[in-house]
């Protein structure tokens, strides 16, 4: 490869990390000087920030009415557990895997929730397993964009409308960024730190009504800790979704989730932030289709995210190379970056194979991803100087 020339304009922010994800244009902690800090949660003010957000939170995602929102604790992995432990059991569940995500959730089927009648559908990083083999009749837990590998469901076309079982689909780096089809899901969690650029945490989950059914009609064959307690009994706790949390929460980050709502708001809404993505995957992507050394680790097209764009480095040397030597470079081509002050946090997930992870979700500058790409450029042409054979 012949060397490229060190560019000029550095990104104005080089924050691309793919969680917690960089603050929305303008961020500045002022933005969080008015938070109700030092009062209680549950008192009357607070209260209604908190219940802001959960509506500000149904405007920008176009939920439908019949969806109940909770704020829940412990950030989106708290909100999928919150889930699984308090629906699954019911009926004979699938879980959709293929990557570390989809894998966490697959870890808990197997050695945590007992008795469960399950089956796995897994694919390799990069591809999908085929949705067409899904059950109607089964639960089914999936990821919608699996942030480790950049594949994404491409829509939810495979999921039945005459669905006996209830799909709970963890959208933490899907929703905000691609299309979500509500009424083809039961269950949907995300947390603040992702498309919003907020702070982790916190999860948020949305009951559309066949989950609500299930929690007044079944009590899980597995105890239930407080924390995921959604159902007194198989009586819901309402409260919990008019922002009665199960514990308490943080007024500071409730402030910033707020500040990140009104930003989207600002901008045009959650259709805004689509468009955002869209527009961020597309500076990649063109990047992507003139770079011999790079290609998304995502083979089709059609599932490729628009917010953890994954990408591997294909030249020759490089993958003939042991996996602990590709982690090496890979992690001297990121620390040139981190020094320039070009880019932060762009190395893959540790669970993934050594390649490139560029977060570009809505909070990401358009401009900023194409200051990026002569960046990585010029890095990559220094890497080969140093270990090209
Ligand atoms: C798909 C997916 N699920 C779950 C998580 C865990 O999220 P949190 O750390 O917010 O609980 C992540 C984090 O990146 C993720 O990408």
């Amino acid at each position: 490869m012949s060397s490229a020339p060190r560019p000029a304009i550095l990104p104005d922010n080089p924050r691309f990390s793919s969680g917690p994800c960089a603050k929305r244009p303008g961020w500045s902690v002022q933005a969080l000087e008015g938070a109700l800090v030092g009062r209680s949660h549950r008192a009357k003010e607070p209260l209604a920030r908190i219940q802001e957000v959960i509506s500000r939170s149904r405007e920008v995602l176009g939920l439908p009415e019949d969806f109940r929102v909770a704020i829940v604790p412990a950030s989106d992995t708290g909100a999928v557990e919150m889930a699984m432990w308090s629906l699954l059991g019911a009926r004979a569940v699938e879980f959709l895997t293929w990557e570390n995500f989809g894998e966490q959730w697959v870890i808990d089927c197997e050695t945590q929730l007992k008795p469960l009648d399950s089956r796995i559908i897994r694919a390799p990083y990069g591809e999908l397993p085929d949705l067409r083999q899904t059950d109607p009749a089964r639960d089914c837990v999936f990821v919608w964009n699996g942030t480790t590998s950049g594949v994404r469901v491409p829509d939810g076309d495979w999921i039945s409308d005459d669905r006996q079982g209830l799909t709970i689909c963890d959208a933490t780096s899907g929703v905000l960024a691609h299309e979500m089809p509500w009424h083809k899901l039961d269950v949907v969690t995300y947390s603040w730190q992702k498309a919003m650029g907020g702070e982790a945490g916190f999860g948020m989950l949305l009951l559309g009504p066949r989950a609500a059914e299930r929690l007044q009609n079944f009590t899980p064959p597995w105890p239930v800790p407080k924390i995921f307690r959604l159902a007194k009994g198989q009586k819901i706790i309402e409260g919990v979704f008019r922002g009665a949390t199960i514990n308490t929460i943080s007024m500071l980050a409730v402030e910033d989730a707020l500040d990140a709502l009104r930003w989207v708001e600002s901008i045009g809404g959650g259709d805004a932030m689509i468009g955002r993505a869209a527009a961020n995957f597309s500076v990649i992507d063109e990047w992507v289709a003139r770079t011999p050394w790079v290609e998304f680790l995502a083979r089709d097209p059609a599932t490729r995210s628009r917010t953890s764009l994954c990408l591997s480095i294909t030249e020759d040397w490089f993958a003939a190379l042991d996996e602990s030597a590709r982690w090496e470079i890979v992690g001297a081509l990121t620390k040139m970056l981190e020094r320039e002050g070009a880019a932060f946090d762009i190395a893959t997930h540790r669970a993934a194979s050594p390649g490139l992870r560029i977060w570009g979700g809505g909070t990401v500058e358009k401009s900023d991803l194409e200051k990026l790409v002569p960046w990585l450029d010029w890095a990559w042409a220094e890497i080969c100087t140093a270990y090209a054979p």
